[in-house]
């Protein structure tokens, strides 16, 4: 399949662009296109075939629900059970933004987009771009994240490119995403709200708007993979980049005579903070990802690194960072991408 690639500008779309891609859509045919986490691969969220072609061209099992976004809170109150005024000083907040918000799918939506759940994650995003194309669209549009599965999310157009060219009928590419995580996700359709996924939007603020939230040790993503060789295959691959990579838990301050021990043992490129740095010899090869100040900057450069650690290495060696505000996402995705955790 040729993929049309048009290119957009973030802050000022053009109209006439997004109208071509929402025409794919219509048609019921894929686009990927950007939004302010990471680039989503979106279909026609009230269409099954078309809904089918996502998992075909992503390889992703079809147990493995998908997201539908909207671009008011209007379009999102049809396609859940839910009353959303009862939710209406939490999704006013958090909407537009990095937050998909778990309701009672209605029966609009298609069983595969929720993989059978009788629940379905709503989003909204700020991005000029996917706002527009979903208005344009006049459609909710379900979409994963636009890598082929198990890889790394795409943060960036050639990411896109990459993984997803000859694959679909179109991409709407307009550079960097500004989060370069996935968004939080968050559950309300069980008894109490219960955090699924670590993202942007941090586990302190939510708690300023639902006391009660609960967090589940498996956002940790320490449980199975915790402990020493853990090989590699046997866990479930995620995020995973073409190299082994090995994650080395705790304050890098006192731990970085491991990190360089493992860096020696191979060619290998040290995942660190700009604060850390210095820590390793010259000789050895580092990436780094921000500042330990400012974790959305480590955050929007993780994926380019897992992505693209470059052809010359066989080995990445990754700090690890505080699991406070957003580093909780930071290391939700380290340890799932992890070959190794020590
Ligand atoms: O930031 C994002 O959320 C990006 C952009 C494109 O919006 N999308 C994204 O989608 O990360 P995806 O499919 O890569 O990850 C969505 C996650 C999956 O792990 C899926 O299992 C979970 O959300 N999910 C989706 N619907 C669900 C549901 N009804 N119940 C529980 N989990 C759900
Ligand atoms: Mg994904």
């Amino acid at each position: 399949m040729k993929t049309e690639k048009l290119f957009v500008d973030t802050n000022k779309p053009d109209k006439g662009i997004i109208l071509r891609a929402a025409r794919y859509l219509q048609k019921g045919e894929l686009v990927a296109f950007p939004t302010e986490t990471v680039y989503g691969l979106g279909a026609n969220a009230l269409d099954a075939k078309a809904a089918s072609k996502i998992f075909e061209a992503k390889g992703r099992p079809q147990d493995n629900p998908l997201i539908v976004h909207v671009s008011s809170i209007e379009m999102a109150q049809e396609l859940v059970l839910d009353d959303l005024n009862d939710y209406k000083w939490l999704v006013e907040l958090l909407w537009p933004g990095p937050v998909t918000i778990i309701f009672r799918k209605s029966r609009r939506i298609p069983d595969i987009v929720t993989a059978g759940l009788p629940n379905v994650g709503i989003r909204f995003p700020s991005h000029p771009v996917a706002q527009k194309l979903i208005e344009i669209a006049g459609l909710p549009i379900a979409a994963p994240s636009a890598n082929l599965s198990g890889r790394p999310s795409p943060t960036d157009e050639f990411h896109v490119i990459e993984d997803m060219d000859g694959r679909i009928a179109c991409m709407l590419l307009a550079g960097k995403t500004l989060f370069g995580l996935e968004s939080t996700i968050v559950d309300l359709s069980r008894g109490k709200p219960t955090l699924l996924r670590p993202g942007p939007i941090s586990v302190e603020r939510l708690k300023t708007l639902l006391p009660d939230l609960e967090v589940p040790e498996f956002v940790k993503a320490e449980e199975k993979y915790s402990g020493p060789a853990l090989a590699p295959g046997m866990k479930y691959r995620h995020y995973s980049p073409k190299i082994e990579l090995i994650l080395v838990e705790g304050d890098p301050r006192e731990r970085y005579k491991e990190i360089i021990t493992f860096a020696f043992e191979k060619n290998s490129i040290i995942l660190c903070s700009r604060e850390t740095e210095h820590l390793y010899p010259g000789e050895i090869k580092r990436r780094v990802l921000g500042s330990r100040d400012n974790l959305y900057e480590v955050a929007a450069n993780l994926f380019y690194a897992l992505r693209e650690p470059g052809e010359e290495f066989e080995r990445i060696v990754s700090e690890a960072f505080p699991e406070t505000g957003v580093g909780l996402a930071i290391m939700n995705r380290l340890r799932k991408a992890a070959w190794r955790i020590m």
